[in-house]
C-alpha cells in the first residue's frame, strides 16, 4: 500500500523540527563560540620591555672582557698591569691611559705652536706623567723634580727617552717602575726640544740647575735620532748613567 510505505520513508513533521531545532542550536553554538575567540583578550599579561637595562649589563660584560671595570661615573678603572700589557700590544691610544687624570685633548701637532712645550706635554704625556708633573707612584715616574737630575747626568738622556721610549725596572725616589714609556719618534725635532725645555722650567727643576741648564736646541734631538735606538737600549744607556736613586 502506498500509504504505509509513505509512512515507513518519509520522515516524520516531528523528527524535521527536532533536526532543524538542533541544528539552529548547534549554529548559535558553533558562532558565540567563533565570537568569543575573536574577542577574547590575550589571557598572558605583556609589558612593553625596556632594553637599557640589558644593554648597560652587555656594556658591563663586554668591558669585563676588555679586562675594563666600569664605575658608576662612567670612569673606568683597568689593572696596571693590564694596562702595560696593552700599551705594549696596541702601541699608544690615549683612550686606553688609565683614567687617573682628565684624559688630555689629542691635539694635531700641525696645530701647535712649536713654541708652546706646555700643549705638547698636556696632549702627549700628561696622561701618565700627570699635568703637574707628579707621576702615579709605582706606574709612572715623576718628571717634576727628577727631569733635572736626568739633564744633569746627561741631556742627552732626555731626548733618548722622549725619542726611543724606555722599558725595564728602574728606580725613581726609592719607588721602583717596570713599566712602558712609548716612543715618540712621530714628534718633530722642535717639538721634542719645546717639550723637554717645558718640563725642565715648568716646575723648578731649571731654576735647580742654575747655569748648569741650556735650553735643549733642535740640534741636539736632531743628533739623536740617527741612532735608531730601541727602548732598549735606552736603558741600557740609563745604567751606564746610574740614574737610579
Ligand atoms: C703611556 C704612558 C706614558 C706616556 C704617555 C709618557 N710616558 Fe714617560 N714614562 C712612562 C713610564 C712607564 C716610564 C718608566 C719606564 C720604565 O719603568 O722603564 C716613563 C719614563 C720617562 C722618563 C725617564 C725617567 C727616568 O728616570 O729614566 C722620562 C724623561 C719621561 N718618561 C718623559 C716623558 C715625556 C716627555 C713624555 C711625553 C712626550 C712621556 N714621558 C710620555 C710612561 C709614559
Amino acid at each position: 500500500m502506498p500509504d504505509q510505505r509513505i509512512r515507513q520513508y518519509i520522515i516524520s513533521d516531528v523528527a524535521v523540527r527536532r533536526g532543524f531545532l538542533f541544528a539552529s542550536i548547534g549554529m548559535i553554538a558553533v558562532l558565540l563560540a567563533l565570537l568569543v575567540l575573536i574577542t577574547a583578550q590575550p589571557q598572558g599579561r605583556f609589558q612593553a620591555l625596556d632594553a637599557s637595562g640589558h644593554r648597560l649589563l652587555l656594556a658591563d660584560a663586554e668591558a669585563r672582557l676588555a679586562s675594563f671595570e666600569l664605575l658608576e661615573d662612567g670612569l673606568a678603572r683597568i689593572d696596571i698591569d693590564r694596562a702595560m700589557e696593552l700599551v705594549v700590544e696596541r702601541g699608544l691610544d690615549l683612550e686606553f691611559a688609565p683614567a687617573v687624570a682628565e684624559p688630555p685633548e689629542e691635539v694635531d701637532p700641525t696645530l701647535v705652536d712649536v713654541a708652546d712645550g706646555s700643549a705638547i706635554y698636556a696632549a702627549q704625556c700628561a696622561g701618565c706623567h700627570q699635568a703637574d708633573g707628579s707621576g702615579v707612584p709605582g706606574a709612572f715616574p715623576p718628571l717634576a723634580g727628577h727631569v733635572g737630575d736626568l739633564y744633569a747626568a746627561d741631556p742627552a738622556f732626555l731626548v733618548q727617552v722622549t725619542l726611543y721610549g724606555l722599558q725595564g725596572p728602574i728606580v725613581v725616589q726609592g719607588v721602583s717602575y717596570a713599566g712602558v714609556m712609548p716612543a715618540f719618534a712621530r714628534l718633530t725635532d722642535a717639538e721634542i726640544a719645546a717639550l723637554l725645555n717645558y718640563t725642565l722650567t715648568a716646575w723648578g727643576d731649571a731654576e735647580e740647575l742654575g747655569d748648569a741648564f741650556v735650553p735643549v736646541g733642535e740640534d741636539e734631538v736632531q743628533a739623536e735620532r740617527d741612532r735608531a735606538w730601541t727602548a732598549a737600549d735606552v736603558l741600557a744607556r740609563r745604567a751606564e748613567l746610574d740614574l737610579d736613586e
